[in-house]
């Protein structure tokens, strides 16, 4: 018995030489001393022992786990201390360190654009709205005095959703964002200023054209308003969006909504509206940004006022022709703006 005790011990120390880590000792410690372990095991056969002996092998065994216990625990305490010294070296973080750049993201230009261009218009009381960007042919054309099968209707390549007609007639892509005239004449009181920037869609596709697009709307009704107010409004803008040197003209056009009408030019940036014989990017010192007028007495009978009290202007024209005319920046084709291209889009 007592050669068993002694045994186990031995092969004890031999054993925990052997153990690599704090885990491996425990678990080492459970398999002698533990409640199934060896040396239970042993203590068991003690019971059959006479008395006397069972008692001088008793202190025995005592002692060996004693001894067992204590190689143990400098084992143990070895693997504490080797803990504590490498603690510093595995949990170190360098707080100097740069952190990891996650790459902030900016707007896209166009978006960038129509957020100048609110901002832009609202200094001067004109406040944003929004109509639908798929509406009924009634807002897109009709209450624009453009009637059904007008031949005017012609200059909008227009998307018709396949869906039954309605009371307003068709559901369509909208064309323009002439759409929130009538619209927002319905739902509010004069003096009416807004601004109206919304998508727009044309079956339209070359290096000035993309099949979705955006246009601004603006759109001033009330008491006395002449062009003079409209000449005025878009002079600051342009003034305010492309610079203080430039100047807007006003020429003679024609639209069914706007009574008279104009297309809207802006001195060429380029060569100031001066050299136009030999300057690349205008030919006539001019730019032609869009269209503009009087509002169309129909229209505002359409949106339910009265023509003979109430005038008003109305203008729209492309966000994105907008933003390419402006000085330095050099987009050659329109549709680069929409191919998703990081490494155009991040020079903006
Ligand atoms: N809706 C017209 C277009 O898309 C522009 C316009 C708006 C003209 C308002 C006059 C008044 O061409």
């Amino acid at each position: 018995m007592k050669n068993d005790l002694e045994e186990l011990k031995n092969d004890f120390l031999k054993l925990v030489k052997e153990v690599g880590d704090r885990a491996q000792l425990e678990e080492l410690k459970n398999e002698f001393l533990g409640r199934k372990g060896k040396m239970k095991g042993l203590m068991k056969d003690m019971a059959s022992l006479a008395n006397e002996e069972r008692k001088v092998i008793g202190a025995f065994a005592n002692e060996i786990k004693e001894s067992i216990e204590s190689v143990f625990g400098e084992h143990e305490e070895r693997f504490a201390a080797e803990e504590e010294s490498t603690r510093a070296e595995r949990e170190w973080v360098d707080i100097s360190e740069p952190g990891r750049f996650e790459g902030a993201g900016h707007l896209h230009p166009v978006s960038q654009a129509i957020g100048e261009i609110t901002d832009i218009f609202a200094r001067v009381g004109f406040t944003a709205v929004r109509a639908p960007e798929i509406d009924w042919d009634y807002y897109a054309f009709e209450s624009l005095n453009l009637p059904k099968d007008h031949p005017a209707r012609d200059d909008w390549e227009t998307f018709f959703v396949d869906a039954p007609e309605g009371k307003k007639g068709k559901i369509v892509l909208t064309p323009h964002t002439s759409n929130s005239q009538v619209r927002t004449m319905e739902t509010q009181e004069p003096p009416i200023r807004m601004i109206n920037i919304g998508r727009c869609y044309r079956r339209q596709i070359d290096i000035t054209h993309v099949p979705m697009f955006h246009q601004f709307e603006g759109l001033m009704i009330d008491k006395g308003v002449s062009v003079t107010h409209l000449k005025g409004v878009l002079d600051y803008f342009a003034k305010t969006y492309f610079g203080p040197d430039r100047r807007t003209r006003l020429r003679p056009h024609h639209f069914r909504f706007t009574e008279p009408s104009f297309e809207v030019d802006i001195s060429c940036g380029a060569c100031g509206g001066e050299e136009h014989e030999n300057c690349r990017v205008c030919k006539a010192g001019w730019l032609e940004l869009g269209g503009a007028g009087m509002v169309h007495p129909n229209v505002i009978k359409a949106g339910g006022l009265d023509p003979d009290v109430y005038s008003g202007f109305a203008f729209g024209w492309g966000v994105e022709r907008t933003l390419m005319m402006r000085s330095g920046i050099k987009i050659g084709d329109i549709r680069t703006l929409y191919k998703n291209d990081l490494r155009f889009v991040k020079q903006f």
